[in-house]
Order: structure tokens, then C-alpha cells, then sequence
């Protein structure tokens, strides 16, 4: 099971956290993979990582939030390997910030990246995946999305970015069901990822313990934890899942 051989991958915002997480076990479930992000650099040595161990990976810098390195890096993948059959729509930004300090081009910019940026991937991944009938596209959202009892003060743009990834995934699932293309989320908990410890991001280890403690398994998730449900998400297996959310958040949810 979980077998993606002959299958071609894009992971976005992968030179770290759950994005490389997701690239290296697609990478190991046998498909061939390219990784993008801001920096080149850093994708290829994840890249470098998977080739050595005798799996097929190519870097790229797209910018989720520009049209033109969306497309070009698309098209770059499909010339690389012939095809494009997964997404993962991982890239995301997380800034904390009182909302009656939240500037305009705050709000615009993150939105850019977390729900603007997930739906230009979609469209451009989407148009090669209709071409075969083939499609897994995996979004990633986040526990702080709404609709589930948890409001996170202090980052209403996050919030209302990642409630727009659910609701624009569901729609996307109901009008590419007949391009043979599923469109899932995964909303995470709280993830120990390079993102909650930038301070910029201003967790810090009060706030982490005090979530930790809410949640029934006592402890963060890890990125493969993540990238496991990719996995499913990615493979043949999923075939009757689509426009549905997963929550993997270790039980905080069920607490
Ligand atoms: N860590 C958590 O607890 C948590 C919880 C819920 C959801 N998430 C979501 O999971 C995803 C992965 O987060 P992570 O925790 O691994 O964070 P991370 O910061 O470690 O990784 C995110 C990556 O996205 C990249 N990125 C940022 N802006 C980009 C852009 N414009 N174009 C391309 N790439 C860009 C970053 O360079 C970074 O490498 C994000 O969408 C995040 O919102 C994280």
C-alpha cells in the first residue's frame, strides 16, 4: 500500500519543517519529488539528500505568491519528469500580532502566501493533473482555521487564510472530481517545526507548554507525523477521500 511509484510530486515551502518532512517520504514511498521554496539552495540539499539515498529530487525556487514562479516552476517540473500527479500546498507564513495593529499590506501579504499563494499552485498543478485524469492535492491548513471551537487570539489573518484554505479545498473538490483530481487538508495541531521557534513568531516556551498541556498525547507533533497523512492523501489508497479535512493534533481537538 502507499506505493507512489511512477508518480511526480511538488511540495511546497520545503526546505524545512513539514514541508521537507512530506518530500522526503513521498520521496521514500517511491515518487519522484520536487522541492521548492524561497531558497534554491536549501531545497537542493534536501534534494541532494534524497538522490543519495537513491530516490529522484529536484530543487526550485518558487514564490507561491508570484503567478509567474508558480507556472514556471511547474512547467520546469513537468519537462524534469514528464508529468505532475501530487501537490502538497505546505508553504505558509505564521505572524502574531494584535488585530487592531494588523496593517493592510500585513493582512494582504500573508494572504498572499497562505491562501492566494495554495490556489495558484492548485490551478497551475491542476491543469497538468486533468491531462492524465490524475490528481492528489494535498492543502495544508491549520488547527486555527475555525468551525472548530478553538479561537487563537493574536494572528486573525493566519486564522482567516487557513479557514480559507478549507473552504476554497472543498470547492475545488466538488469541481475536480470529474478531472479525477481529490483536493484534501491536513490541519495540524501544534507541530515542533523551525515555525514556532522563530521568535518572530513569538510562541515562545510558556505558550507551548501551556498548548502541550491541553493536548490528551502530551507532547508537539513531529513533521513526519505530518507528512504520514500526506502520504495517504498522495496515494491510490485515497481514492473515494476528497474535500475533507484531517486533523492531526495529537487528541486536541477530542480534549
Ligand atoms: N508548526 C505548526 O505547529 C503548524 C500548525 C498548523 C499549521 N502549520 C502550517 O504548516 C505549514 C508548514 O509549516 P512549518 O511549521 O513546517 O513552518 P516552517 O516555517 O518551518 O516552513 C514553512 C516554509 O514555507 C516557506 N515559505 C514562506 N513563504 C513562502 C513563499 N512566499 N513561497 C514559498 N515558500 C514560502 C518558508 O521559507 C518555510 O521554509 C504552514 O502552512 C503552516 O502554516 C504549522
Amino acid at each position: 500500500m502507499f506505493n507512489l511509484q511512477g508518480k511526480v510530486a511538488l511540495v511546497t515551502g520545503a526546505q524545512r519543517g513539514m514541508g521537507k518532512a512530506d518530500a522526503l517520504a513521498l520521496a521514500q514511498q517511491g515518487a519522484k519529488v520536487g522541492l521548492s521554496d524561497l531558497s534554491k539552495e536549501n531545497c537542493q540539499k534536501v534534494a541532494d539528500e534524497i538522490n543519495s539515498n537513491g530516490g529522484e529530487a529536484i530543487a526550485l525556487r518558487i514564490d507561491v505568491s508570484k503567478k509567474d514562479e508558480v507556472e514556471s516552476g511547474v512547467a520546469q517540473i513537468v519537462k524534469e519528469f514528464g508529468g505532475l500527479d501530487i501537490l502538497v500546498n505546505n508553504a505558509g507564513v505564521y505572524i502574531q500580532k494584535p488585530a487592531l495593529e494588523i496593517l493592510e499590506e500585513e493582512w494582504d501579504a500573508l494572504l498572499a502566501i497562505n491562501l492566494k499563494g495554495q490556489f495558484l499552485c492548485a490551478q497551475a498543478a491542476a491543469r497538468e493533473m486533468a491531462k492524465k485524469k490524475w490528481g492528489r492535492i494535498i492543502n495544508i491548513a491549520s488547527i486555527a482555521s475555525g468551525g472548530v471551537g478553538i479561537g487563537f487570539a493574536g494572528s486573525v489573518h493566519y486564522a482567516a487564510s487557513k479557514g480559507g484554505v478549507i473552504g476554497m479545498s472543498e470547492t475545488l473538490a466538488a469541481e475536480w472530481a470529474e478531472l479525477g483530481i481529490t483536493v484534501n487538508v491536513v490541519a495540524p495541531g501544534i507541530i515542533d517545526t523551525p515555525m514556532i521557534r522563530d521568535p518572530q513568531t513569538k510562541f515562545g516556551e510558556a505558550m507551548l507548554k501551556e498548548i502541550v498541556a491541553r493536548v490528551p498525547l502530551k507532547r508537539m507533533g513531529k513533521p513526519e507525523e505530518i507528512a504520514a497523512m500526506a502520504v495517504f492523501l498522495a496515494s491510490e489508497e485515497s481514492s473515494y477521500v476528497t474535500g475533507a479535512t484531517f486533523y492531526v493534533d495529537g487528541g486536541w481537538l477530542a480534549a
